[in-house]
């Protein structure tokens, strides 16, 4: 197996840094120096500068004041350190806001923002890409050939959105691209409910809470146009950076949930290196056993966006200061979650922020250096010892794959559409919490799987797993009637197949639209339970809770494998498969619990001999992972538990980090990492 190409061409090494802002210490020569003592001391290789530093470096229009960032960039290069270079468009001076009040962005119930915050800017405003052309090609033109900036940071955390009159416009433009006619626009939203018929393309204005919010097809496209905005606007940045010098890589760092706000998987396209900043609220009272889960979920989409390594952008030191509750990382946490990004495809461990601000709103956000500027504090220790231990991984990782034979459909444009719904359960459609249950079982027991949308290909697959995908966008059937007729497996869940992609229902019983004839099934109702309500199915002599919705079927051709216990609709099949072709389709017709899913997909990874980390039995709270360097699996146990587990392992294998072998039962300290690979195949 090929290894990737490095994410950094001109550094191509696991990187450990983080957020840099040294324009808030001008002032102090001496704690510049210090920093980058410091920064040695923690094993820190590389910083990001430049994000939010627009002030510093443009502080009059068209006046350029760069020579700060100069004598850092090259101290830092003489040090060993190298420089992810922010872009400084996340946030504008206040001279710009005042000079152009056009920049500043407008709300969904047409009232203009006054100057502040970040993301606070219009991504259509032309002022706004002229004067951000302009920062960027000066920025370019000084740094780009340096020799340690290793990577461009478009911006940072794209997002929001703007309904302002240039908005406006260029959503009408939008939407009559997309449709020509209004009779199409008509027909795709189903205006003549309501009498809502446009008349006039003029009369097309964004979805709002004080205008027009009961148009489905309105809200979905509103958020389409959205993302397709702020990827022009990022382009625009990243053909400005490139003219100058292609050779250097892009990324821009994504947030955790925030593809249910823009369809980052659009976003794979014009971007280099995928990143993302990890934000979780360990310690919380629903468990870090969940929480992992859902940050190694997020991983594995990061990783899936363009099939390769991403990088971990950010993550806390220790604490944030914006969580309801900012909880301390307890020792071993801060670790085991940078290797959890590591185990599911990072080449990096980065952090906000590498010194503490002094004031403003982030001064409580914890950092290695925090307000003591020293090196004698525990979270700084564990940031060093991370930092030692991802040197010494990084030629046994670096750029190695994720070889994946599942993968989830994960759609945002769904969620939007489950989002707008109305119906079947205003009080909760779990979209999330679907997937997570889907994901489970691989997740712990050491079986790669992609988190892709309905725009991937799905060749490669042996089993492709859609929960509650309920909008069928264009072209997704014939990909999943392909897939199985070829002798794939899947698995969907209910509220799979309802509507298209503008959110026009479906009609008729059993049609291909819906796929019917590889279900061998049709769905004629759909029952809403309250959360205090269950029905119940047996399955393999099992007895399992149902919850939430419990689809109504007709079998065609399926064979029902459990049938639902109570209800009216007792008797009904709860769990169908079908043969179709040389494959099989299975129908999860309600909510199952974790424990279903559990036993379902072990005994579907048995059938299709899906390929495991190890063969062991996981004890709880472990999950692990794998990447494949070469021929060797590079394996990552990982304990969420405050409380040691215990690992029978099937084979001796090679502790990674310790260069010793352990074999037979092995102890994971609470909150700790072992990463192994199998003794007999490799030296490291
Ligand atoms: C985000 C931003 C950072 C910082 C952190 C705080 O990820 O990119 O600038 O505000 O949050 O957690
Ligand atoms: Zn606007």
């Amino acid at each position: 197996m090929k290894k990737h190409t490095p994410l950094t061409p001109k550094f191509p090494h696991m990187l450990h840094g983080g957020d840099y802002n040294p324009e808030q210490w001008l002032n102090c020569p001496e704690i510049l120096e210090e920093d980058i003592h410091l920064f040695q001391q923690a094993n820190i290789n590389c910083v990001t500068l430049g994000v939010f530093s627009w002030a510093n470096l443009e502080p009059k229009k068209d006046h350029y004041t760069m020579e700060w960032l100069d004598s850092i960039i090259d101290k830092l290069y003489a040090n060993g350190i190298y420089t992810i270079l922010a872009t400084p468009s996340g946030s504008r001076p206040q001279w710009l806001a005042a000079e152009y009040p056009e920049v500043l962005r407008v709300r969904s119930d047409g009232m203009r923002n006054l100057y502040g915050q970040r993301h606070n800017h219009c991504y259509t405003s032309p002022a706004y890409r002229e004067r951000v052309q302009k920062i960027d090609k000066t920025l370019a033109k000084r740094y780009a050939r340096h020799p340690g900036v290793i990577l461009w940071h478009i911006s940072n955390e794209f997002g929001g959105e703007c309904h302002c009159p240039l908005c406006q416009e260029a959503f009408r433009q939008w939407v009559k691209n997309k449709y020509g006619t209004l009779d199409a626009l008509n027909h795709a939203w189903w205006t003549n409910f309501w009498s809502h018929t446009y008349t006039d393309w003029a009369q097309v204005h964004s979805p709002s809470p004080i205008g027009e919010d009961s148009v489905h097809g309105l809200s979905i496209d509103w958020r389409r146009f959205v993302t397709e905005q702020t990827v022009s606007f990022m382009k625009m940045e990243i053909d400005t950076v490139k003219a100058v010098d292609p050779s250097i890589p892009v990324t821009t760092n994504m947030m955790n949930w925030y593809t249910y706000e823009l369809n980052y998987y659009q976003f794979r396209e014009i971007l280099d290196v995928i990143s993302w900043d990890n934000y979780p609220e360990w310690h919380n009272p629903w468990g870090n056993t969940e929480i992992a889960k859902e940050c190694s979920f997020t991983h594995d989409m990061m990783r899936s966006l363009k099939k390769r390594p991403f990088l971990l952008m950010e993550c806390t030191p220790s604490a944030t200061n914006w969580q309801a509750v900012s909880k301390l990382k307890k020792p071993g946490m801060h670790a085991l979650s940078v290797i959890n990004a590591v185990a599911h495809g990072a080449d990096s461990g980065q952090y906000f922020q590498l010194r503490q601000s002094r004031g403003s709103c982030e001064k409580f956000h914890s950092a290695v250096i925090s307000h003591t500027g020293t090196a004698n504090t525990r979270t700084f220790r564990e940031v060093a010892k991370i930092g030692a231990d991802l040197e010494k991984l990084s030629d046994l990782v670096y750029g190695s794959e994720s070889p994946a034979q599942v993968c989830i459909l994960h759609d945002p444009e769904n969620k939007w559409a489950l989002d707008c719904c109305r119906g079947p359960r205003n009080a909760g459609l779990d979209y999330f919490g679907n997937l997570r249950r889907n994901y489970s079982y691989f997740w712990k027991n050491g079986i790669n799987i992609d988190v892709i949308d309905s725009t991937y290909d799905l060749d490669g697959y042996s089993l492709v797993i859609a929960p509650m995908l309920y909008m069928f966008r264009e072209g997704i059937q014939d990909k999943l009637r392909k897939f199985v007729q070829k002798g794939g497996t899947l698995v969907t869940t209910c509220f799979t197949g309802v509507v298209n992609e503008t959110d026009l229902c479906f009609l008729g019983e059993a049609t291909q639209e819906k796929l019917s004839d590889v279900l061998g099934l049709w769905v004629e109702e759909v029952d809403s339970l309250y959360d205090c309500e269950t029905n119940h199915m047996t399955w393999n002599g099992k007895r399992y809770a149902l919850r939430e919705l419990c689809e109504v079927v007709h079998e065609t051709t399926c064979e029902t494998l459990a049938v639902y216990e109570s209800d009216f609709y007792k008797g009904a099949p709860a769990l169908t498969k079908n043969h179709f072709g040389d494959g099989m389709a299975y129908r999860i017709c309600s909510m199952a619990d974790d424990a279903f899913f559990y036993d379902f997909y072990d005994k579907l990874a048995a059938q299709l001999g899906l390929e495991r980390a190890i063969q062991a039995q996981v004890p709880d709270g472990v999950s692990i992972t794998w990447r494949r360097q070469g021929t060797a699996k590079r394996i990552f146990v990982q304990n969420f538990l405050e409380q040691s587990a215990l690992l029978s392992l099937d084979q001796p294998y090679r502790n990674l980090l310790t260069g010793t072998i352990l074999s037979g039962n092995v102890t994971i300290d609470g909150y700790s990492f072992l990463v192994l690979t199998p003794a007999e195949t490799e030296s490291p």
